[in-house]
């Protein structure tokens, strides 16, 4: 469980290391072999980062916010899908626990069909909104993104629809639609600056799990957002910015991530955020798991102490399966004690 108190980071300061290099520099004036005293202090530099990273693991081990369930009904459906995928979260509405957030990114297209003809409960969200790529803006005055730019939708325009949510980051734009990890960061940052809710995707590829660099990947992902964010005057990270773990090997692959996997990356994000934003937005950062979600695997997902939501594909196109998803928060509060 999340302690209440907020514990004291202790930072391996620069300091420390000048203290150390002095230390190391007189022993060797006295003769003694640099090499021991090395060894000796990186020895100590190690057990007291891992002491902190363990400390830390330990304090934010678990998220405060609200379940949230997200539908990603991606470059599908028509008219016709889309009212019958509407009238049947409609339906089902009487039947999703009160304890859930819940959101649905339909396409662009039907973005304010949906909005006007669906609960309330249901939150919308666009699939993508758009920065300049190669924008050269030191002073990150990227302030508006409307304009000459055929066939991109902007943040102000979902402000303006009052669309909550924008799910930025996905892995299919950033591997088939060319989103860097920088134009992810600055679509967040320029996101929140309107006042969006956003639900940033990170992730790795089967060859970066099975190198070893899963978390190289995600969190140079992240670290492309805080930056945004925390050069961007206005812009805030709050408890407004959602992160949907997906691992890519798992998205429509019908190949879950064991639950060993994930409580592993949703434990290491929120220590990732405690280190890097500060610890009350590790608190309150919601990690949704994503990746092959259904509605007979979600209640075993659910128990994870560190799971908070899913962003579901394939299954969010059923309506009953996307309420039964949605209904694994009950799962969640319980076998975390809230
Ligand atoms: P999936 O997709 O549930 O179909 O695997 C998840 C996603 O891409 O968000």
């Amino acid at each position: 469980m999340m302690r209440a108190a907020a514990a004291t980071t202790m930072k391996t300061t620069p300091s420390s290391y000048s203290y150390l290099t002095a230390r190391k520099t007189m022993t060797q004036n006295n003769g003694t072999p640099a090499i021991t005293i090395k060894n000796h202090q990186m020895d100590n530099i190690n057990n007291n980062r891992r002491r902190r990273r363990q400390r830390i693991l330990h304090i934010v081990s678990e998220g405060t916010g609200r379940f949230i369930v997200g539908g990603n009904w991606k470059c599908n459906g028509n008219r016709e899908s889309v009212k019958a995928l509407v009238d049947a979260l409609n339906k089902n509405i009487a039947n999703i626990e009160k304890n859930c957030d819940i959101y649905c990114c339909p396409t662009f297209l039907h973005l304010n069909y949906v909005k006007e003809n669906l609960d309330a409960r249901f939150k919308v969200c666009a699939q993508n909104s758009w920065v300049e790529a190669d924008l050269v803006d030191p002073e990150h005055h990227y302030d508006s993104t409307t304009g000459a730019f055929t066939g991109e939708i902007s943040a102000e325009m979902l402000e303006d629809l009052q669309v909550p949510f924008v799910l930025l980051g996905h892995s299919e734009r950033r591997t088939l639609l060319g989103d860097t990890d920088e134009i992810v960061g600055k679509k967040v940052a320029h996101a929140r600056y309107h006042g969006l809710s956003v639900v940033v995707c990170v992730g790795e590829t089967l060859e970066e799990r099975e190198n070893g660099t899963t978390f190289d990947v995600i969190f140079k992902q992240l670290k492309a957002v805080a930056k945004e964010i925390d050069d961007r005057e206005h812009s805030s990270w709050g408890s407004s910015v959602v992160i949907a773990y997906e691992p890519i090997w798992a998205i429509g692959t019908g190949k879950v991530a064991t639950p060993e996997q994930v409580q592993e990356v949703h434990s290491k994000i929120r220590s990732w955020l405690a280190e890097n934003v500060s610890e009350d937005v590790a608190k309150a950062t919601r990690i949704q798991y994503g990746g092959s979600v259904n509605a007979s695997n979600c209640a075993d997902l659910a128990k994870l102490s560190d799971i908070d939501g899913f962003l579901v594909g394939g299954a969010s196109l059923n309506g009953d399966d996307f309420a039964a998803i949605c209904n694994a928060s009950s799962v969640h509060y319980k076998a975390v004690g809230r």
